[in-house]
């Protein structure tokens, strides 16, 4: 059996746009994607695939599922075959997890390893007053050390691995987790020496690894643990655990370095991450998206800065995230101004970050000089292009600007325009731009909604949920699949609804299953008053309803055999029985 935090982190790096995209046209509609069905014939799209949510639904057909029942569906695969292919595409190695006899206990065994070197970190920067000043010259708060648990590696080739041995760990373990190096000569040394110690949380909290910072000039300023099964650079965000509390604003801001988004959590400013000094990757980006619609970039105003602010503005708005640069005055860094200058000082930046049109436009307005004719030809035609994706209404705008910022006549800005948008109509494939969803082909029986209405309020509502394991058994659920479901709900309550949801979905391991996942999920309850136990009652209602008038079609059969066959007694006993199925009937409406 696959593990389910494997099963997690692969359906984390397979986004469902791309692995759907592989095969099916997508359109972008909003927050959703749409395009043609693969499941069934259609010429207008009615399938759907949904960023936030990671799951697809067509409205044409009913066929529904994550990315995994995706490629179980499309490529006729069993659930480990398509998680094997998924997790290829993606490189994770799940044989290297199987080499354990205990996988579930390797994954396990390195997060209580990081755990054990965090907590030892951490009591020796307690112990060093050089260390301790450091930080707090720097304006680091206790609480803030606490809070982010940093530490400090004493100056010896030794110290984790003495500590680390003590509590029965191997040198293996501890290469595997990359925090000793094994030199030439085969002997093992600890990573970070004479280090403050930053240690870095995946965005549910578990230590994944460590960056360390020399206390003084010297080089490298600082070291990272390498990547390892749990750290993974690319697809993490430094400070995003407690980003992700309390963002009710769902913006995010993305710094560079550690000290800039550790000095922001203790001015306030909660929502910061940062992306430590590497270019911004996709799935970082997606991962964002999940908790945040803007994010603000602030990163160094250097050329280096620059050029890394504007690959990653890219890849943030190709994942549909509303993009704006804040910029630092006097070339400061995010920690130094926020230091100097307070909370409200920040927050009046980013209340000034550009959009990104503006921001690309500054950049690009600073290349150029404008008093030069040609240059001004080349600012109008480069904006231009930039403002192509902008709807009419912000088009206007912008070119009226650059109007009587060039003092070219608007006109002759949209004529510029308009030849380009042409040539890209010519050159673009005829994609279907209709955007009428295809007409439904099928209609749901009542109990099947009454069975996920139930089961939504039981994933939803801890106090729904007991009410409905006291009111109804499920083996009286239709579905089989509605049953397991039941189960998993069920086994899954301790944990916290965005947790259990997560879990119950790795259990989901059949098409069938998964299909009906993703329609509880879905499922909209319509209530005026959420009064969950007459819900509950509703719904039940449905489904005995249904179950009665199942048996009364077996009825009426049997008594119209009976009657051609001449067995009237036996007829006359059965029509008694279909009154009381029709007073039952009659009796639940
Ligand atoms: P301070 O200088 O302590 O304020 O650190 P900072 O966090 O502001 O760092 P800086 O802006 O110089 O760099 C941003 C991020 O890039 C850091 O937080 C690191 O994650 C990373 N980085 C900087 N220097 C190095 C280095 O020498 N090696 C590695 N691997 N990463 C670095
Ligand atoms: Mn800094």
């Amino acid at each position: 059996m696959i593990s389910e935090d494997v099963i997690q982190r692969v359906k984390e790096e397979n986004d469902i746009v791309d692995v759907i995209s592989e095969t099916v046209k997508l359109k972008r509609a909003g927050r959703n994607y749409s395009g043609l069905c693969p499941f069934h014939h259609e010429k207008t799209p009615s399938f759907s695939v949904s960023v936030d949510k990671q799951i697809y639904k067509c409205f044409g057909c009913g066929e529904a599922g994550n990315v995994i029942t995706f490629v179980m569906k499309t490529k006729n695969l069993n659930f480990p075959e398509a998680v094997k292919l998924l997790a290829d595409r993606v490189n994770i190695d799940l044989e290297l997890d199987h080499d354990n006899d205990n996988k579930n206990n390797n994954f396990e065994k390195l997060y209580t390893l990081n755990v054990e070197s965090a907590r030892y970190f951490f009591n020796c920067l307690q112990k060093d007053d050089t260390a301790k000043k450091y930080l707090i010259n720097r304006g680091i708060t206790e609480a803030t050390i606490r809070k982010f648990g940093l530490g400090y590696s004493i100056d010896r080739w030794d110290g984790l691995i003495r500590h680390l041995k003590a509590k029965r760990y191997t040198e293996l373990d501890m290469l595997t987790a990359g925090l000793v190096i094994k030199s030439q000569k085969g002997s093992y040394y600890d990573r970070f020496r004479n280090r403050i110690i930053f240690p870095v949380f995946n965005y549910k909290g578990k230590v994944i690894g460590f960056g360390g910072r020399v206390l003084d000039d010297s080089k490298p300023k600082y070291l990272n643990s390498p990547e390892t099964s749990l750290f993974k650079k690319g697809i993490n965000l430094y400070g995003l655990n407690f980003a992700i509390k309390n963002n009710n604003s769902r913006m995010f801001i993305i710094v560079e370095g550690y000290m800039d988004c550790i000095s922001l959590h203790q001015h306030g400013i909660t929502n910061a991450v940062a992306s430590l000094g590497t270019a911004l990757t996709m799935n970082q980006a997606k991962l964002m998206k999940r908790y945040a619609d803007k994010v603000i970039i602030s990163y160094d105003a250097d050329s280096a800065g620059q050029m890394a602010t504007l690959r990653g503005l890219e890849i943030l708005k190709k994942a549909g995230l509303d993009v704006r640069v804040l910029i630092v005055p006097q070339g400061k860094d995010p920690d130094e101004f926020i230091r100097n200058n307070g909370k409200e000082a920040f927050l009046k930046l980013i209340q000034e970050a550009l959009p990104l049109i503006d921001y690309r436009i500054n950049v690009l307005k600073n290349e150029l000089n404008l008093s030069d004719s040609d240059d001004i030809v080349k600012y109008a035609e480069k904006t231009l292009e930039m403002l192509e994706e902008l709807d009419p209404l912000e088009k206007e705008v912008y070119i009226k600007r650059l109007s009587e910022e060039t003092k070219i006549r608007d006109q002759a800005l949209y004529d510029i325009m308009n030849n380009k948008i042409q040539k890209n109509v010519k050159n673009s494939e005829n994609m279907n731009t209709d955007n009428i969803f295809g007409q439904k082909l099928y209609l749901e029986p009542a109990y099947l909604k009454a069975e996920r209405g139930l089961l939504k309020l039981m994933v939803n509502d801890n106090n729904a949920l007991e009410y409905a394991l006291s009111t109804i058994k499920k083996d009286e659920l239709i579905m089989d699949s509605h049953r397991k479901i039941f189960d998993y709900i069920v086994e899954n309550m301790q944990f916290d609804e965005n947790e259990r949801e997560k879990r119950i979905e790795s259990r989901c391991d059949d098409i069938d299953t998964s299909k009906e996942w993703v329609n509880i999920l879905e499922t909209n309850l319509v209530y005026d008053e959420y009064d969950y136990e007459n819900m509950i009652k509703d719904f039940i209602k449905g489904i005995q309803k249904y179950k009665f008038e199942e048996a009364k079609k077996e009825l009426i059969n049997k008594i119209k055999r009976y009657e051609s066959e001449g067995k009237l007694e036996e007829s006359l006993k059965l029509a008694h029985e279909l009154i009381e199925i029709q007073k039952k009937i009659g009796g639940i409406q």
